[in-house]
């Protein structure tokens, strides 16, 4: 094996490869985290929209097929936090994920457990205030990534994170999809690539067959960013739903999430009060206004129909740019492999 391949990432979080497989809601299930860790890259498991009886089935069912390290992805301000941090400690879990960090109580209890804190940023002023708060490793994601993305393009992003010699290994996210990129990656001074899109459009990810056709169908200038899905700007395929939601008016919006929110607490365990205490309580710590935080609601239902109902033009497809640059769907082990030996051939082009 090159021996680029060995880095701080793959040291830090004892995977093969300095290749992360992304959290994404109902896709990064135990189905693609056990593939994408058995083929060498470190999965994490999107626990963000799960219940922790789930999250801890899901956790046992990955144990059961290898004994490869993987992380958990979580929301600050999901339900039942607590117990999803315990049940990742229970079953020794190699690494957390997450976007907004949780309190500093949590990710001493995490750090005291050994789990690394490995949070995604997506603006550059972000990055030293995820070290101060505990981040082992910084994923660096640029605006041409899938689902909530900021507005830097993912090479700049990386200049500026590395620029800031914050003593973290830095990982590149947004975009990537080859070995080209991953060589690229390493050489620019980054410590492994991030990525969501491609291993979702692979045959190892649950999502439907008519969703993925929709996804290799794309073109990358039709992947937009929309903050009408719940305030926030996230990536997505432009389709029908999308179209109308950009048409919605704020009132409109808002009675749609407000439905949809009370749909979505029957999946999540949540009473009407507990749903309106997390709204409050996202609303009254990031920048979003209750409006806002409602329509976030929406957001869940509306993906579901298309990433797991298999309904592509009823929901919305999160999606990277990149999407429309890949037109097939191999299993998790052929795009690693893949990737590994066209990186090494692109780092040896160049020492030739
Ligand atoms: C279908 C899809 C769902 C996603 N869901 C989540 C999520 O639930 N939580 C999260 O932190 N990021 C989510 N993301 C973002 C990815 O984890 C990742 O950061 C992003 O896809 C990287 O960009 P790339 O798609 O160009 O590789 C999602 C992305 C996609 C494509």
């Amino acid at each position: 094996m090159h021996k680029a391949f060995s880095t701080p990432l793959t040291q830090a979080l004892g995977c093969d490869y300095p290749i992360i497989q992304t959290a994404m809601g109902w896709v990064s299930t135990s189905q693609l985290v056990t593939a994408s860790i058995k083929a060498g890259a470190f999965g994490f498991l999107a626990a963000a929209v799960m219940t922790p009886k789930a999250c801890e089935a899901e956790i046992k069912l990955i144990k059961s097929k290898t004994d490869k390290p993987f992380g958990v992805n979580i929301h600050a301000f999901q339900n039942d936090i607590d117990r999803i941090i315990d049940i990742c400690i229970d079953y020794d879990v190699a690494a957390l994920s997450y976007g907004r960090g949780p309190s500093p109580k949590i990710i001493e209890k995490v750090k005291t457990a050994g789990l690394k804190c490995v949070p995604t940023i997506g603006a550059s002023r972000h990055a030293s205030k995820a070290v101060k708060m505990g981040a082992d490793i910084l994923v660096c994601q640029g605006q041409e990534g899938g689902g909530h993305t900021g507005a830097t393009p993912t090479w700049l992003l990386l200049a500026q994170v590395i620029d800031q010699n914050l003593g973290v290994p830095v990982i590149a996210c947004g975009g990537f999809k080859d070995g080209r990129g991953l060589a690229a990656a390493l050489t620019f001074g980054a410590d492994g690539m991030a990525m969501g899109t491609r291993f979702m459009m692979s045959s190892d990810s649950p999502t439907p067959e008519l969703t993925k056709a929709e996804y290799l169908k794309s073109d990358v200038t039709k992947i937009p960013v929309s903050t009408k899905l719940d305030g926030l700007p996230q990536r997505m395929i432009l389709n029908e739903t999308v179209n109308a939601l950009e048409k919605s008016s704020k009132l409109g919006l808002l009675m749609r999430g407000l439905q949809n929110g009370m749909k979505y607490k029957s999946q999540t365990g949540l009473s009407i009060a507990q749903t309106l205490k997390t709204a409050w309580g996202m609303a009254r710590q990031t920048d979003m206004s209750l409006a806002q935080t409602l329509m976030a609601g929406n957001a869940p239902m509306i993906i579901q129909k298309a990433m797991v109902e298999g309904r592509p033009s009823e929901g919305v497809l999160p999606s990277g740019q990149v999407a429309g640059l890949i037109d097939d769907l191999p299993s998790c082990a052929q795009i690693v492999s893949m990737i590994i030996t066209e990186a090494e051939a692109s780092l040896n082009r160049v020492r030739a």
